[in-house]
């Protein structure tokens, strides 16, 4: 298995260095390990120290922060408890040969958000549809295989490493879809989630479960499930004692409840306060959560019916509801009102919720975003998410209260992530939760250098030209100005305009011969723009405001609507989609430059992919300009090749 960014080299600064650790317990345990690893392998030894790390009870930092400075010749880091001195010895190795150059003042570091987690949505058995990870673009899961355990302890551990020096904390190891099989890991099969959350305790990473709201009749053998049922209540209470005694940090539950089929509170007539209670009851006494997703809308709509809007679905239900949770309800809302799109408006449900906890949800699995087998940076995706004023001057990273969670990517491919380079994304979800300022193109610099040490310049220049702007190049070929899915349904992967378009979805875009895009306005459409704060209910609402990538989230308009780029949005789907595919293409050559300066292993997988990236962009392409050639009969201004 590839080492990522943390291969032995990456620690040479350290473990060249004599060291020495003031504390104790179980973190600064593994401190004392990853430096006696460093130090084996680059034989740094006793002698007075250049790096200090100890806890202190007067460092500022709160119970994952520390502060980190170097004077006279010694870098220190100092926390008030142990978590802290891992984070800072992450830091340090980050910082490499720059630790123990010149002294550098003292400075606190703490995480923005708490909790900053993982998903992994691995089923135990291999579903027959959606296999061992749903949405896995990485081979199979980690921690199952076939409906067994697999109990890998070097590949947990080393995951737990990889994302802990990220600044993750958190880990819901399966998911949110639960089937039969995997409701018993809250019950008879309690014992291998135990398992995991022992690997993943030493790196400061709790463990969580998606749990079936059924489970009281699924393994309790109740009548119902029902939230207000006293008997419902003490089964929840004592099935998570149970798992208390097993795993006495134990997180939480993640649950996604009436949605895409699962089972929830409507079926008994409740609200999502009362099924979200009843579980939070139960963890409160032991200072657990309930991750509850707001993912809730009518898979089964009919696209005849104009009159319902996916959009809306989540504030429709859940916005009524603030106030009525209990304070260890965590309402988890995906970061845009559909479902993980290239480019969606952020979920108005996070600014609706002022007395809720709301953490924030994005997808590091590239489920829409080319699927590990195109190169699609998402840093400036989530950056430009978690710093957009929703409800000004609150960006919806300080609205995200409940702290962040994203979809891990990571399955048991030898790279981890199927696309080597998709492995950036991983490593920057951890960074922006841990602080949502960071610039992007800095954290991909900083997986750049501890993935390839030593990485001259022109590798660093290459990967920053192949990443930086990949996610807009990768919205380029595919559906245009926020318009969204156009993909193969089921698979979310290459292009089918009107995949969707008769489905019950709800997903349509509905373009005819005049124009196209989703009329969400109060004035004439859906009134989903109704559902934001001002300014963006009247920003959203006018054409004049828009902005041009989310017009056709929006609006339907014709094809001749000139936008604020000055080009009609006829021409600039063709443009786009030619430019788009120009792009791909130079990555190749791109890449080939820097054949001889990563493993040839390595370098073989990404050449593979991105062929097959260029080979789907002009698929993309092709299928777009000529469909909408088609509709609208209006003719590519440049005279490019449009297949009629
Ligand atoms: C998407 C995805 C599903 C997943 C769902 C969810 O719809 O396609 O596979 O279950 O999101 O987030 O629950």
């Amino acid at each position: 298995m590839h080492a990522a960014w943390l291969p032995p080299e990456a620690w040479r600064a350290i473990g060249t260095r004599p060291a020495r650790v003031d504390g104790e317990g179980l973190l600064v345990q593994t401190v004392l390990d990853e430096l006696n690893a460093a130090h084996a392998a680059f034989g740094g030894g006793p002698g007075a120290p250049q790096l200090v790390l100890a806890l202190s009870p007067t460092a500022d930092g709160g119970p994952e922060g520390y502060s980190l400075g170097r004077s006279d010749g010694v870098t220190t880091v100092l926390a008030e408890a142990p978590a802290g001195l891992l984070y800072g010895l992450f830091h340090v190795v980050r910082l490499g040969e720059a630790a123990f150059a010149d002294d550098f003042p003292a400075t606190v570091h703490r995480p923005v958000h708490a909790r900053r987690m993982l998903d992994h949505w691995d089923n135990v058995d291999r579903h027959p549809v959606m296999g061992q990870v749903e949405r896995g673009y990485s081979g199979g899961s980690i921690f199952w295989r076939d409906g067994v355990a697999l109990r890998d302890e070097a590949r947990v551990k080393a995951y737990a490493r990889l994302v802990a020096a990220t600044g993750i904390n958190a880990v819901a190891v399966n998911n949110v879809n639960v089937h039969a099989t995997e409701a018993h890991l809250l019950t008879d099969r309690l014992d291998e989630v135990a398992w995991l959350a022992d690997v993943f305790r030493p790196y400061g990473i709790r463990v969580h479960l998606s749990v079936s709201f059924n489970a009281p009749m699924l393994l309790g053998g109740l009548p119902t499930a029902d939230p207000l049922d006293p008997s419902v209540a003490a089964w929840w209470a004592a099935v998570t004692k149970n798992v208390y005694d097993a795993i006495p940090d134990f997180g939480g539950y993640v649950v996604k409840a009436d949605s895409e089929g699962q089972p929830g509170p409507f079926g008994y007539g409740r609200s999502h306060a009362d099924g979200a209670n009843v579980l939070a009851d139960a963890l409160a006494p032991y200072g657990g959560v309930v991750h509850w997703r707001a993912f809730v809308y009518n898979h089964r709509q009919d696209w005849r019916d104009r009159s319902t809007d996916r959009a809306r679905a989540a504030y429709d239900h859940f916005a009524p509801l603030d106030g009525q949770f209990r304070d260890n309800v965590i309402l988890q809302v995906k970061y845009g009102p559909i479902d993980f799109q290239t480019r969606e408006p952020v979920s108005p449900v996070i600014a609706a919720m002022a007395r809720t906890r709301v953490a924030v949800e994005l997808q590091v699995t590239q489920e829409y975003t080319g699927q590990q087998q195109h190169v699609c940076y998402l840093g400036p995706q989530w950056s430009e998410t978690l710093s957009f004023p929703l409800a000004e001057p609150r960006t919806v990273s300080e609205l995200s209260t409940g702290g962040l969670v994203a979809v891990s990517n990571v399955g048991d491919d030898e790279y981890w992530t199927g696309h080597p380079l998709a492995q950036a994304n991983l490593y920057a979800f951890g960074r922006l939760a841990w602080d949502p300022t960071l610039s992007p193109s800095a954290v991909l610099d900083e997986w750049i250098s501890l993935t390839f040490p030593g990485a001259e310049a022109v590798l660093r220049e290459t990967l920053h030209a192949m990443m930086d702007h990949s996610w807009r190049t990768y919205e380029l070929y595919t559906a245009p100005l926020g318009v969204g899915f156009m993909v193969k349904p089921h698979y979310h992967y290459g292009p089918d305009i009107d995949g969707y378009e008769y489905s019950p979805w709800g997903t349509y875009h509905f373009a005819d011969r005049d124009g196209i895009g989703v009329d969400r306005t109060r004035a004439t459409g859906t009134g989903y723009t109704g559902q934001y704060p001002p300014p963006w209910c009247d920003i959203y609402e006018s054409l004049s405001t828009c902005p041009d990538e989310l017009l056709l989230f929006f609006h339907h308009v014709p094809y001749g609507h000139v936008l604020h780029s000055g080009k009609t949005v006829i021409q600039h789907i063709y443009d786009t989609h030619f430019e788009g595919v120009e792009r791909v293409r130079a990555l190749r050559p791109l890449w080939e430059r820097v054949a001889g300066l990563v493993d040839p292993a390595l370098h073989a997988r990404v050449a593979e992919r991105l062929d097959e990236q260029l080979r789907c962009a002009i698929e993309w392409r092709d299928q777009i300009n000529t469909y909408f050639y088609r509709k609208s009969g209006v003719p590519d201004a440049h005279g490019r090749t449009i297949y009629a």
